[in-house]
C-alpha cells in the first residue's frame, strides 16, 4: 500500500470508490481515491499530500450538476461539512452560517421553520449549499447570489482560507467567479444575509399563474414554497427515479438584432428581457420545436415533460449523454442559428 497517499487521514482516504449513487445522473464512475471532508481544517493536510504527490483533484457535493467519466484519477473530495446557525442580526437582516455539505433543500426548509422567508422560490433544487454558489442556482425569478453575504473558501494555490465578499463572487446568470477559476477554490462555508423585510417574488410565469386568483391577499412564504415544490415535481424528473442533472443547457442570451430576426420567423418564440440590447431565449422551447422532446437515443434521452432536461434511463455513460447533447446542439443550431451551452460541469 502507498502509505504517503494515506498520510492525511488513513481511515478516510478510500481507494476505488464507486460514485454511481453519488451523482444524480446515476452514471457509473469510480474514484481512484475518495476523501470525505467533515471539517474545513482537514483541507490543509490533505492539500499538502495532493501538492507533494501532484495528484489531480476535484470536489463532489450533491453530484447534481456533474457529468462523471468512468474513472476519476487522483483524489475526489466528498464535501460533507454540516451545520447551520444564526450568527448575527441587525436592523436590516439576519445572518446565517451554513456548512458546504448541508443539503440545499433542507436548508431552505430550515429557514422557513425559523421564520426567515426569502429562499422559498429556490425550494427543491437538488445539491448542496457549497455547490449552489458555483453556478449561482436560480429558479422562479430568484438567484442565490442575491442572498449571499460572503463565502469561506480554501484557496488551493495560496494554501489557506479566504472569505470572499458577495461582490468578489461576481454572480451572474448561472455564473460566478468560481466558474472562471476552476480547480482553485473549495467552498467550505456560506454566509447568508436574509433581509428582515420580506416581499413575495411572484413575477415568474408559472408561479404567477398559481396565485392569480387570490385577489389582493399575498401568499405566505410557506405557500410559495409548497407551490414551487409542486411545479418542480410536475416538470422535472426525480433523480431517485430517473437519472438527470436538471437543466442540461443554459438558456442562450442573444443580441436584440438576432432576436428580432428570430421572432419574425418564429412568432411563438419564448424569450425574456435580459441585459440592455440582449434577449434570453427558452432553450427548452428551442429543443421542443426541433421535435426532440421525449426522444430516446440508446440508454439516454430528452425528458418527456421538459426538453431542457436530459435523462439516463438505465446504464448510460458520460459518452452517451454527450453524444445526445451534440445531436441536440447541432439540430438547434441548424434550425435557429443559436448555440447551446452545456450547463453541468463535465469532469
Ligand atoms: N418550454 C417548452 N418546451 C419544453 C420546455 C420549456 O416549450 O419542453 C417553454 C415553456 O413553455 C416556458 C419556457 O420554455 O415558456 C421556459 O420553461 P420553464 O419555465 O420550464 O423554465 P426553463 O427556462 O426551461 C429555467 C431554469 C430552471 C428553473 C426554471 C424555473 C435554466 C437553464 N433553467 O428553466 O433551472 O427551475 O427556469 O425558474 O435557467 C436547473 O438549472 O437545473 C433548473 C431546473
Amino acid at each position: 500500500m502507498n502509505s504517503a497517499k494515506n498520510a492525511p487521514n488513513q481511515a478516510k482516504l478510500i481507494p476505488e470508490m464507486g460514485l454511481k449513487d453519488k451523482n444524480t445522473f446515476g452514471l457509473e464512475s469510480c474514484a481512484e481515491l475518495a476523501y470525505e471532508i467533515t471539517a474545513a481544517d482537514q483541507l490543509r493536510e490533505l492539500f499538502q499530500t495532493i501538492h507533494d504527490q501532484n495528484l489531480p483533484w476535484r470536489v463532489l457535493g450533491g453530484g447534481s450538476n456533474v457529468i462523471l467519466p468512468e474513472r476519476l484519477p487522483g483524489v475526489t473530495l466528498l464535501m460533507n461539512i454540516q451545520g447551520q446557525e444564526l450568527i448575527d442580526s441587525d436592523d436590516q437582516a439576519v445572518f446565517i452560517s451554513v456548512g458546504a455539505g448541508v443539503n440545499w433543500h433542507e436548508f431552505v426548509s430550515w429557514t422557513l421553520e425559523k421564520n426567515l422567508p426569502g429562499l422559498e422560490n429556490l425550494a427543491l433544487i437538488p445539491g448542496t449549499v457549497g455547490a449552489a454558489p458555483i453556478q449561482n442556482i436560480g429558479a422562479y425569478g430568484v438567484e442565490i447570489g442575491e442572498y449571499i453575504h460572503s463565502i469561506e473558501v480554501f484557496d488551493s494555490i495560496a494554501h489557506g482560507f479566504v472569505t470572499l465578499s458577495q461582490e468578489a463572487c461576481q454572480f451572474a446568470y448561472r455564473d460566478s467567479y468560481f466558474k472562471h477559476n476552476p480547480n482553485r477554490f473549495i467552498v467550505t462555508r456560506v454566509f447568508f444575509e436574509i433581509p428582515k423585510v420580506w416581499v413575495p417574488r411572484l413575477q415568474y410565469g408559472d408561479l404567477a399563474k398559481q396565485f392569480e386568483d387570490i385577489d389582493g391577499i399575498p401568499p405566505s412564504a410557506e405557500e410559495i414554497f409548497v407551490s414551487v415544490c409542486k411545479i418542480r415535481t410536475s416538470k422535472l424528473p426525480d433523480p431517485k427515479v430517473i437519472g438527470n442533472a436538471g437543466s442540461f443547457f443554459q438558456n442562450p442570451i442573444v443580441s436584440y438584432a438576432q432576436y428580432e430576426i428570430l421572432i419574425e420567423q418564429f412568432p411563438q418564440l419564448v424569450s425574456y428581457p435580459d441585459e440592455p440590447q440582449k434577449r434570453k431565449l427558452a432553450a427548452g422551447w428551442l429543443i421542443d420545436q426541433c421535435g426532440l422532446k421525449g426522444a430516446t437515443v440508446g440508454p439516454v434521452g430528452v425528458y418527456k415533460n421538459q426538453a431542457l432536461v436530459l435523462v439516463n434511463h438505465g446504464n448510460g455513460t458520460a459518452k452517451d449523454i454527450l453524444d445526445l447533447a451534440q445531436l441536440i446542439q447541432n439540430k438547434v443550431h441548424q434550425t435557429f442559428g443559436v448555440p447551446l451551452l452545456i450547463e453541468p460541469n463535465i469532469l
